[in-house]
């Protein structure tokens, strides 16, 4: 496993391009089974997560090849309907997949995705929202035996607005025939992207980004070529980064209009944020502020996946700012790897307050997701001394390489195995 060190104090200069949005390319690559063709999905970003479901893929028959950063997929030849275990459980988002292979095959065989560091990742309102389409689901000991035969479109109401629910059900609903209508539906961009990417194949899907989603069913889809959104989160990591460890710099190809309660929150801060010609450009000039309390919510409320990273944006901050993470159970993880930096965060279930310290010192860590990953190294930018960041597994999940992004904007950063 590699490890990240980082020597802080560098201020951050220059402009880097943001990569494709994970949380858009993984229900995209799920929704290439539907195609039954040939898709090309341009800005597609090399990450672990990704590279688990091409595996996925080719283990159902597909073919999938990598061109410059083009991802080639080819699901004419599908010939299967079952992932094997091993497979699921190297990706906690690859229950994705199951809509996908029943509007396709009429059937399915998969394990439930692997537990995660953030807490129990739950699927029961996807199985209700199959079931409800018609599909029969028997889980016998951890193994679900699907067969959809026929959905039949329908109104469906999801009693919380789940991101992966509402895009398994977008996919199961292109496969059925008559109307589906997802109504409480997750507003993520990133359900604007599957909506676009279907839409691009001969699917006929309107309503992403409000609370109702429709799809109607029994259109013949086929291949096609897409380019991947930006990724918002890593996004607001790089922002968080120039934040933390001053400096100014650019950020391409990425859209401000979708991490706004971010971008927000750093003007108040301290920060000059503004959208630009494609991209945003951040300036901060020495000592963050604290911020009025963060919640996190659904979209377009703050996101879970930017807490992290603004919680270590702000552990030198003048004054203290206040927590509330409202959707995933268990995720203050990189807390206690922070506090071993000098970090001053005070945790009582839900809510965490952050009381701003002069400085901190650079220290071995580890990290214990993806998101509180990157935290570490947001911290690491602006602690004296060195901090040797351990288990970067989980960061590579979902950025291309964190160490390369910000070492091209001056930090004095790099990986080693
Ligand atoms: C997606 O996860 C993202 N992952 C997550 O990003 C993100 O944090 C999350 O949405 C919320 O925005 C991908 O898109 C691949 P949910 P997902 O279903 O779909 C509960 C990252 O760091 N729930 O909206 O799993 C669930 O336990 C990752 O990039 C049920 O109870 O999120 C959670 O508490 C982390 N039953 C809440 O809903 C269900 O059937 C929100 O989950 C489904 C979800």
């Amino acid at each position: 496993m590699s490890k990240i060190q980082i020597r802080g104090g560098n201020a951050l200069q220059g402009e880097i391009r943001v990569q494709g949005a994970k949380n858009a390319v993984l229900p995209i690559l799920a929704a290439t089974i539907l195609t039954g063709g040939q898709v090309e999905l341009f800005r597609c970003p090399r990450l672990k997560d990704v590279e688990a479901s091409v595996r996925i893929l080719r283990a159902l028959g597909c073919e999938a090849r990598w061109e410059g950063d083009t991802l080639l997929v080819d699901t004419t030849h599908l010939t299967g309907c079952t992932v094997p275990d091993e497979l699921m459980r190297q990706m906690r988002s690859s229950a994705i997949f199951l809509g996908a292979i029943l509007a396709r095959c009429g059937e399915a065989e998969l394990s439930y995705p692997g537990g995660c560091e953030l807490g129990p990742r739950p699927i029961d309102l996807h199985l209700a929202g199959l079931r409800e389409l018609g599909a029969d689901i028997r889980d016998s000991g951890g193994i679900l035996r699907c067969t959809g035969g026929h959905l039949e479109g329908r109104r469906l109401i999801l009693s919380i607005p789940s991101v992966g629910a509402t895009e398994n059900l977008m996919l199961a609903g292109c496969g059925a025939s008559g109307v589906t209508v997802i109504e409480n539906a997750a507003r993520e961009p990133e359900i604007g992207d599957l909506q676009n990417f279907l839409n691009a194949c001969g699917a006929k899907v309107s309503g992403a980004g409000s609370s109702a989603v429709t799809v109607e069913g029994g259109c013949k889809l086929h291949g096609g070529a897409y380019t991947v959104m930006p990724d918002r989160i890593v996004t607001a990591t790089y922002l968080c980064a120039c934040a933390a460890a001053t400096g100014e710099i650019f950020l391409r190809e990425t859209r401000e209009e979708h991490l706004s309660t971010v971008t927000a929150l750093l003007r108040r801060a301290g920060c000059t944020v503004s959208a630009e010609s494609g991209g945003i450009r951040c300036l901060s000039r020495g000592r963050l502020s604290a911020v009025p309390p963060v919640r996190t919510a659904p979209y377009p409320g703050f996101p879970t996946d930017a807490q992290a990273v603004l919680m270590a944006a702000l552990l030198r901050g003048r004054g203290t700012t206040v927590f509330e993470e409202n959707i995933f159970a268990n995720r203050y993880r990189h807390v206690d790897e922070l506090a071993r930096m000098g970090a001053d965060i005070r945790v009582a279930g839900r809510v965490a307050v952050v009381s701003g310290v002069e400085r901190l010192t650079g220290a071995p860590v580890r990290c214990t997701d993806l998101r509180g990953g990157a935290a570490l190294c947001v911290a690491g930018l602006q602690a004296e001394g060195e901090t040797l960041v351990d288990q970067t597994g989980h960061i590579d999940r979902g950025y291309e390489d964190i160490a390369r992004d910000l070492g091209a904007l001056g930090a004095d950063m790099e990986r080693r195995e």
